[in-house]
């Protein structure tokens, strides 16, 4: 009798308003289990990074490939030496990224050190370390009161879009994860600190190289380097085969239905060339947008409500997830077709980061219909 064998109990919900969830958060960390938190860029599922059943444990949690490396989320840079992360001096690009950047949402690759205290599940047999530390001020309780490297990647079934709030997570993770701290701000109910999208990850092991866009723009990293940052393209790998960042070749944040980019220009003749047809049409694009649609025409999911990318980036991941009949803002029904309307101002670092997302959730499709903006 007694509950199945590999039953689990369901995770925890923490406040990362209330200093006791807090400390215990960090003390389940310290004892080898698994808790999602929030960052400013989307929730994390942490471990003690130095402990390989945890870390193994991440990757069975999320379904993870094994060989696709987790980021190291640290509170100080003095943690670069106190957990014997990289090797030292570090160079004058790195000191200089990490001076204007951290805490903030950057990543960087760097060696990683020879007799490093990380569990190489980690870094996936890789010689290098990717590190971050956060800025999210519950993250940074929850490292800062840990006092161990946290191994963090976004708190998602490896495939879905990345979790921006406690919800998204335990929809994907509630029965394989012990707890998760919830980062809406009491009073609100907002979210402190989002952008909504993964942490821009730069290459300092060879040539610096950006192998994500995230919010932190090329030109912006480029003016605190004070060098030309390359841009990587998982197109041109060096041997066809094997992209830098791993988790480049795994496909993401793709809804079931298929997503389409276009713009408003082409809009209306797409939704009445499908209509005929017969299929039910989602819409994903600013509320200014979803405002001119007839509702009863078509599934219209908000992202955004002020037309810029920034706001877009923040709803992103929500109404992806929407489509697939996930949260408040679940479509009625499920639809044959999505239409994303990407927001005015792509020209700038958030916008080339939704803009990434958005081809990525379209990918491996025939995904461009109209002038592609
Ligand atoms: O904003 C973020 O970065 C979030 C929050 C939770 O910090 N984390 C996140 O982790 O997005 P994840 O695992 O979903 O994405 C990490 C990316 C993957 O594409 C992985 O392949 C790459 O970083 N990566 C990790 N270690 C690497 C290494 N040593 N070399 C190259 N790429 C690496
Ligand atoms: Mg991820």
């Amino acid at each position: 009798m007694g509950f199945p064998q590999n039953q689990r109990n369901i995770a925890r919900l923490l406040k990362g308003t209330n200093d006791e969830d807090i400390a215990q958060a960090a003390k389940l960390l310290c004892s080898g289990q698994l808790v999602a938190f929030p960052t400013e860029t989307v929730y994390g599922l942490g471990a003690d990074a130095t402990n390989t059943a945890a870390v193994s444990s991440i990757f069975s949690a999320k379904r993870r490939p094994m060989d696709n490396p987790l980021i190291v989320h640290i509170s100080s840079p003095t943690d670069l030496s106190k957990y014997k992360l990289t090797d030292f001096p570090l160079s004058p690009v790195a000191l200089r990224l990490i001076d204007a950047f951290w805490p903030g949402p950057l990543t960087l690759v760097l060696p990683l050190s020879h007799d490093t205290s990380l569990s190489s599940a980690v870094t996936a047999g890789l010689d290098s370390v990717a590190i971050r530390i956060p800025q999210h001020p519950v993250a940074r309780a929850i490292l800062s009161s840990a006092q161990i490297p946290v191994a963090a990647p976004s708190a998602n079934l490896s495939g879905r879009p990345s979790p921006t709030c406690a919800e998204h997570v335990l929809h994907d993770l509630a029965d394989t994860i012990d707890a998760v701290v919830d980062g809406s701000n009491g009073d609100s109910g907002n979210l402190m600190y989002t952008c909504g999208l993964e942490s821009t990850v730069v290459d300092l092991t060879n040539k610096p190289v950006i192998l994500r866009p995230g919010v932190i723009s090329i030109e912006e990293l480029n003016f605190a380097s004070q060098i030309e940052i390359g841009k990587y393209s998982a197109l041109t790998t060096p041997d066809g085969i094997s992209p830098k960042a791993p988790g480049m070749k795994y496909r993401h944040y793709a809804p079931i239905a298929p997503l389409h980019i276009l713009n408003m220009k082409s809009l209306a003749h797409a939704i009445n060339l499908h209509r005929q047809a017969g299929q039910r049409v989602g819409i994903l694009a600013d509320q200014a947008i979803c405002n001119k649609i007839p509702q009863e025409e078509v599934e219209c999911v908000t992202c955004g409500n002020d037309g810029t990318a920034a706001s877009f980036a923040r709803s992103l991941y929500a109404a992806l997830r929407a489509f697939d009949g996930e949260g408040s803002l679940a479509v009625r029904e499920p639809v044959d077709i999505i239409f994303a309307v990407p927001p005015d101002d792509i020209n700038n670092g958030v916008g080339e980061a939704v803009m990434n997302r958005l081809r990525k959730a379209a990918s491996s499709r025939d995904n461009y219909i109209g002038t592609q903006k």
